[in-house]
């Protein structure tokens, strides 16, 4: 069966079949009200979310099929110490597919390589979030009508924000795009995602007149171990109407959402904050992805890498609580090796 854990697990040619459904859903959504009748969902959420489970649930149920539902480490078995591959194992005899949200990075490959069923990747501690970049993807092609020639600008969180790192990863597969990556010393790329079409800076006033997209997040508490850097961080930007001037006038503003400050409600009556919009395109992503998923007969291969005389150091990675998990890793052209679950 097939999974997705990254947004690359995608092809280009899928985004854009994805997103040519997920429109077709939007505008004809009785065509798809039977068609995952008999289906089950099951949504294993062992982190908070509004959007994401809701989405999810919201896009099985309009499918026409049904959902189980484990929202919150306590309510699972996971809480008696169940291993993340022994929870994939047993859901995948009472449900058709799989969204799951965890905050040990690595967490939904571990239970991809284990489920016999398709699996999507609803969020893996501050690695990737393939879905919500789905989302971003429809905003982007329903606003500026392609994915090629853009700027995008990415401000906040960028050391931890899963959603950044896998929107980029689907933009760079694109011709001329360019980042402009927007946050401070302390929260910038990891290292294993910069590449030559980056440009960072702390500036968001100096940003905001060269983009197309400018992509918001939130400084996210949970994310840090010391919770006075977190204090020091936290209003790091802040997007006003006043600020809104110094942008192109067709560049759209994105943000996975949930916003703490860092837009202003003042901003939300501006026509290219299209935040709200995204969390519906969401929706409809989701619907689209399922169904493909669900009638998909090629296989994923999570039978990669090298086990050797190594350990990961990402004290967030699953490799580092799952005892019984090999150490594998991926040696990439410079000789620099690259942890299979967590990519630290
Ligand atoms: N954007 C996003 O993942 O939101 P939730 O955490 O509410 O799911």
């Amino acid at each position: 069966m097939r999974s997705v854990i990254d947004i690359t697990d995608l092809t280009t040619k899928e985004v854009q079949e994805l997103c040519d459904t997920a429109i077709d859903i939007s505008k004809n959504p009785e065509k798809y009200q039977n068609a995952c009748k008999h289906k089950k969902l099951a949504s294993l959420f062992f982190e908070p979310s509004t959007r994401t489970r809701l989405s999810f649930e919201a896009a099985m149920h309009e499918l026409g099929g049904d959902v189980l539902s484990v929202a919150g480490a306590d309510s699972s078995s996971t809480a008696k110490g169940e291993s993340m591959a022994d929870t994939a194992k047993v859901v995948s005899n009472y449900a058709d597919i799989i969204a799951i949200r965890h905050p040990r990075e690595g967490a939904a490959f571990v239970a991809a390589k284990n489920a016999s069923i398709p699996l999507i990747n609803a969020g893996d501690g501050g690695h990737c979030h393939p879905t919500q970049t789905t989302a971003d993807l429809l905003t982007i092609y329903k606003t500026k009508g392609r994915f090629d020639n853009l700027i995008i600008g990415l401000c906040g969180d960028l050391l931890y924000g899963r959603t950044v790192h896998s929107l980029m990863h689907a933009m760079e597969r694109y011709d001329n795009v360019k980042f402009v990556a927007i946050s401070p010393d302390e929260l910038k790329l990891p290292s294993y995602m910069k590449t030559d079409n980056i440009e960072e800076t702390t500036s968001l006033e100096e940003a905001l007149p060269k983009l197309d997209i400018l992509y918001m997040t939130r400084i996210q508490r949970e994310r840090f171990d010391d919770q006075n850097q977190y204090e020091r961080l936290k209003n790091s930007y802040r997007l006003t109407p006043e600020l809104m001037k110094l942008t192109k006038p067709d560049c759209y503003i994105l943000h996975p959402l949930p916003r703490v400050d860092e837009i202003a409600v003042g901003v939300d009556n501006d026509p290219r904050a299209v935040y709200f919009e995204q969390t519906l395109n969401g929706k409809h992503m989701r619907m689209a992805l399922i169904l493909k998923l669900l009638n998909d007969t090629s296989n994923s291969n999570y039978d990669i890498g090298e086990e050797g005389d190594f350990k990961c150091i990402n004290n967030k990675c699953i490799s580092q609580v799952e005892q019984e998990l090999p150490q594998k890793f991926i040696t990439d052209s410079c000789g620099s090796k690259r942890c299979v679950y967590c990519d630290n």
